[in-house]
């Protein structure tokens, strides 16, 4: 069993590529995506999993990168908010992001994106009670609670996934 200042190298598909990294096996996966693989994307601000600005995919499942160890991504895919454009093509998401002015300062919108993107991957045509249900842990500081939700609204017919 591993100490937690023990180190290990793992092998991780992130945004389609695959990278080794070497991680302590205490280490979160924010920081690796962030510090080791410089996708400063994801952002940190509760560190509990509380407000969902961290949420990034794992195997297309939205979690919370923030208390993620990184090891546990080993051999499996993770997709973060840079991995959404393609090329300079925006994602249908984040075209309606813009287009429904669904940001303020902005910090939280990489969570709301790829916490969007798990539902309309798993729901193609959600109802709003499902939309906010699955959006219960994703907290926008600036409230920019209903241009978010028609964004994602706006972005229904179009996603790619
Ligand atoms: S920073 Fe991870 S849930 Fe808030
Ligand atoms: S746009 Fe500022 S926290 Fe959501």
């Amino acid at each position: 069993m591993l100490g937690k200042d023990d180190r290990i190298e793992i092998t991780v598909t992130v945004n389609g590529e695959s990278q080794v990294v070497d991680v302590a096996s205490s280490d979160l996966l924010i920081d690796v995506l962030r510090e080791q693989l410089h996708l400063t994307g994801t952002k940190r601000s509760c560190d509990l999993q509380i407000c969902g600005t961290c949420t990034v995919l794992v195997d297309g499942k939205a979690v919370s990168s923030c208390t993620t160890l990184a090891v546990e991504t080993e051999n499996r895919e993770v997709r973060t908010v840079e991995g959404l454009a393609d090329g300079e093509t925006l994602h249908p998401l984040q075209q309606a992001f813009i287009d429904e002015f669904a940001s303020q300062c902005g910090f939280c919108t990489p969570g709301f994106l790829m916490t969007a993107f798990a539902l309309l991957d798993e729901v193609s045509r959600p109802t709003p009670e499902e939309v906010h249900r699955y959006l219960e842990g994703n907290v926008c500081r600036c409230g920019s609670y209903t241009n978010i939700l028609n964004a994602i609204e706006r972005a229904q017919p179009t996603t790619e996934r």
